[in-house]
């Protein structure tokens, strides 16, 4: 029989809609792929190469559970330099993309029934991490013409006796929004009287910013962990390197689960995220920009399609917008347009039900694909 716990989970619906997108491309049909949350950019030849010399040098085995001593150092400068904050390499753990990140997070914090608190939107495998564990997620909606920031206030509201952490994404998925100073201001201070809640930070899309600035949540307080990974930034998805900065008295214990479940992660990688770190900012900064051209691209041709856009997303690679006036089912709206306009779009029900009624367009994708794609469905739209 399978576990309960495993039966709970729920499928993470974008790759359902890949795969149905995938089936058609096998029919012969040609599809416009909005709908994943993945660079379209060749990885760094400077990564790449880092990552054959340390195939070549012998990279091949086990390294230390926390990760290479060179790489952690160069995650602590790299924070230090982006954001003035001092972490120390003995906080950091490195892991196989920063998902296992969140599990070892997650895993570490919660007892039984304790809470988390996460926005509705939010990146779709969130709730499914802390149930896991056995912790139960606590939604809070975030509004459209607040750019679906957190109000501080309804935080606030929802703190219990077991409210272990309050989950904050920013850039964030789906929605593309930052965060401003001020309320993550106001967040980091919840997490200042104990016992008071962590603010676990999922730092993923930092440094994809167009406009306005992102803020580590270790600028406002220590009482937090950093979830962060190589695989948006620098183009590295399938090479699966992330890493948390946690607490000191976290450390010792996150890295026995680290030892037992994960052993450590794959020793040619961190060599190759060394060198990101060290030696792709020309590819980044040359990325980004590509990015922002497609952003403002695809945001007003949204707009002019009748897509609701009301706060426009300054990061990551998404638009979230609002078609509730063309249907109140997103999911049934999503498949309609792969099948009839064949154009992949994530349904907003993904990120929770609070994202009923939005599409989430990626523009993780080449401009005259962005292009085809929202022709399509403005002839599908005006049908
Ligand atoms: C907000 C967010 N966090 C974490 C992840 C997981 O990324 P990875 O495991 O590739 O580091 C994703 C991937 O889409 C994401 O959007």
């Amino acid at each position: 029989m399978i576990s309960k716990r495993t039966q709970e989970i729920t499928s993470f619906i974008v790759m359902d809609v890949l795969e149905r997108a995938n089936e058609m491309e096998r029919e012969g049909v040609h599809i416009v792929h909005l709908e994943v949350g993945e660079p379209d950019f060749d990885t760094p030849a400077c990564v790449k190469d880092a990552a054959c010399r340390a195939l070549e040098d012998g990279h091949t085995h086990y390294t230390h559970s926390l990760g290479l001593f060179e790489l952690r150092e160069a995650i602590c400068e790299y924070y230090l330099s982006a954001y003035g904050v001092s972490v120390e390499p003995d906080q950091v753990i490195v892991t196989s993309g920063s998902s296992p990140a969140i599990f070892l997070v997650f895993s570490a914090l919660l007892e039984k029934d304790d809470e988390v608190i996460i926005s509705d939107p939010h990146y779709a495998c969130y709730p499914n991490f802390i149930k896991f564990v056995q912790g139960r997620p606590v939604t809070i909606p975030v509004y459209e013409e607040d750019g679906f920031q957190y109000r501080p206030e309804s935080i606030k509201e929802k703190l219990t006796a077991k409210t272990k952490a309050v989950f904050i994404n920013s850039p964030s998925n789906p929605t593309g929004n930052l965060l401003s100073e001020r309320r993550m201001q106001e967040i980091a201070a919840l997490a200042e009287n104990r016992p008071a809640p962590y603010i676990v930070s999922d730092e993923i899309y930092h440094g994809l910013v167009y406009e306005g600035k992102e803020h580590s949540i270790l600028e406002f307080t220590d009482h937090a962990f950093v979830l962060n990974g190589f695989s948006k930034l620098f183009a590295m998805t399938g090479l699966r390197l992330g890493y948390v900065i946690a607490p000191k008295a976290f450390v010792r214990p996150m890295q026995k689960l680290q030892q037992n479940f994960f052993i450590s992660a794959n020793a040619m990688v961190q060599q190759a995220g060394i060198a990101a770190l060290k030696e792709a900012g020309k590819d980044v900064t040359r990325m980004k920009e590509i990015y922002d051209e497609r952003r403002r691209f695809m945001i007003s041709r949204l707009k002019e399609i009748g897509l609701g856009i009301t706060v426009e997303p300054t990061g990551a690679f998404y638009v979230f917008a609002n078609a509730r006036h063309i249907s109140k089912d997103s999911y049934k709206l999503a498949f309609d347009i792969l099948e009839k306009a064949h154009v992949g779009v994530a349904p907003g029900i993904d990120f929770g039900p609070n994202g009923e009624g939005y599409l989430r367009f990626s523009y993780a994708n080449s401009l005259d694909n962005i292009k085809e794609g929202m022709n399509r469905l403005e002839k599908y739209l005006n049908r």
